[in-house]
C-alpha cells in the first residue's frame, strides 16, 4: 500500500552532500554571526514578546521595516521561513493539474528542480550558452505551452554568479503576461539590481529575496516570534550589515583578482558572494586535496558541474579575509605542484 502521490512512488530523496569542515565555503553563508553583535539588542527585543500568543504587534513592526527596506508596499509582501519555504509555496500555488510544469534557465539553483518535483509540478530547462546567457524570444518560446504555469529566473544566477541584462528580464516578464515569472534575488545585495520596482508594473512578476546571505541570517529560518524579533533588530541594525556586504564586495573582488593571478585558472564574472572557478581536468583533484586538508584548514567548497556548461567548475563563497587567504594559500599550493 502506498499512501502517498503517485507521481512519488519512484522518487529517491534528494540528497545534497554538504561536507561539514572547519572552513565553510560551499553555501555562499555570510561569516557575520548576527548573534554575536547584536546579542543585548536582541535579548532586550525578546523580553517584550508574549510567547504565549499568536500574534503580537512585532509582526506588524516587522511588516513595515521589510516593506521600508525592500522599497514596497506592505501589501506587495509575504514571508517565510527562508527563501526556499518561499519557492515551494509558490510552486505549490501555480500547479493547476498533472501537466502543468514551470521552466528555469539551466545551469540555475538545485532546489527548483527539488521542490517542483515534491510538489508535482514539472520542471523544463532551457540551457543558457557558453556566456551563460540566454535569448528572451527562444526561451518565451520554449515557455509558450498553455500547462507553462511559471517561468523561473535566479538573477544573478546561482551557480553561474552572473546578472542577465535588464532589457531581456523586462521582455521575459512582458512575453509571458499569461503566466507567473519569478525572479528570485537572493543575491540581490551583492549585484545591488533589484526588480522590486516593477512589482505594480507587471501583475505576473513575483520576486524573492532572502535574508540568508546578506543579512547572515542562514541558521534562522523559522519563522516564529523569536525569530520575526530578531530580524526586527537586525533591520534596525542594518548598516551593520550594509557594511559587511561591501566588505564581501571589497573580498570579492580581491580573490577575484588573486586567483586570476594563478596559472591554469579560469574564474567566471560573479554579482553574488561566491565565485565559480576552475583549474580544468584537475579541478575536481583541487576539490578533493581541499577538502582533506589537516583539520586545521580543511576547506568545503561546492561541486557544481551538474550541467555540460559548467564541467570542472566548482564554486566557493566568499568567507573571512583569514579563511579567503588560507583558501589562496592552499589552491596556489595544489596548483605549483601540478
Ligand atoms: C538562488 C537561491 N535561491 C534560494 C536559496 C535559498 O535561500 P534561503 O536560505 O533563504 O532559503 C538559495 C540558497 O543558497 C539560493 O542560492
Amino acid at each position: 500500500m502506498y499512501f502517498f502521490r503517485s507521481d512519488l512512488i519512484d522518487k529517491k530523496p534528494v540528497s545534497v552532500n554538504v561536507p561539514h569542515k572547519k572552513i565553510m565555503l560551499c553555501l555562499n553563508e555570510s561569516s557575520l554571526n548576527p548573534f554575536e553583535i547584536l546579542k543585548k539588542q536582541i535579548i532586550s527585543k525578546l523580553e517584550n514578546v508574549p510567547f504565549n500568543r499568536y500574534y503580537n504587534e512585532i509582526t506588524a513592526e516587522l511588516y513595515q521595516k521589510l516593506a521600508d527596506y525592500a522599497g514596497v508596499s506592505e501589501e506587495n509582501l509575504a514571508f517565510g521561513n527562508g527563501a526556499d519555504e518561499m519557492l515551494y509555496y509558490i510552486f505549490n500555488s501555480v500547479r493547476d493539474n498533472n501537466e502543468s510544469f514551470a521552466v528555469s534557465l539551466a545551469p540555475s539553483y538545485f532546489d527548483y528542480k527539488s521542490y517542483s518535483r515534491a510538489v508535482g509540478l514539472g520542471i523544463k530547462f532551457y540551457d543558457l550558452d557558453k556566456n551563460y546567457d540566454f535569448n528572451v524570444e527562444e526561451f518565451s518560446k520554449f515557455a509558450d505551452d498553455k500547462n507553462c504555469k511559471l517561468v523561473i529566473i535566479c538573477n544573478p544566477n546561482n551557480p553561474t554568479g552572473n546578472l542577465f541584462g535588464d532589457d531581456k528580464i523586462i521582455r521575459t516578464i512582458e512575453n509571458n503576461y499569461d503566466r507567473l515569472v519569478l525572479l528570485d534575488e537572493t543575491y540581490f545585495e551583492f549585484s545591488k539590481k533589484t526588480f522590486s520596482d516593477y512589482i505594480n508594473r507587471f501583475p505576473n512578476l513575483i520576486i524573492v529575496r532572502s535574508f540568508s546571505k546578506a543579512f547572515a541570517a542562514a541558521g534562522l529560518r523559522h519563522l516564529s516570534l523569536l525569530i520575526q524579533a530578531i530580524t526586527v533588530v537586525m533591520l534596525d541594525n542594518k548598516n551593520i550589515f550594509l557594511k559587511q556586504i561591501e566588505k564581501t564586495i571589497m573580498l570579492r573582488e580581491k580573490l577575484f583578482k588573486s586567483l586570476s593571478l594563478l596559472p591554469k585558472i579560469e574564474i567566471r564574472n560573479t554579482a553574488t558572494n561566491f565565485l565559480p572557478f576552475s583549474f580544468g581536468e584537475k579541478t575536481i583533484e583541487l576539490f578533493d586535496f581541499l577538502s582533506r586538508l589537516l583539520s586545521r584548514h580543511e576547506i568545503a567548497i561546492r561541486r557544481i558541474d551538474t550541467h555540460p556548461l559548467l564541467k570542472n567548475f566548482v564554486r566557493v563563497s566568499i568567507g573571512n579575509e583569514q579563511e579567503n587567504n588560507i583558501f589562496l594559500e592552499k589552491v596556489s599550493e595544489f596548483i605549483s605542484v601540478k
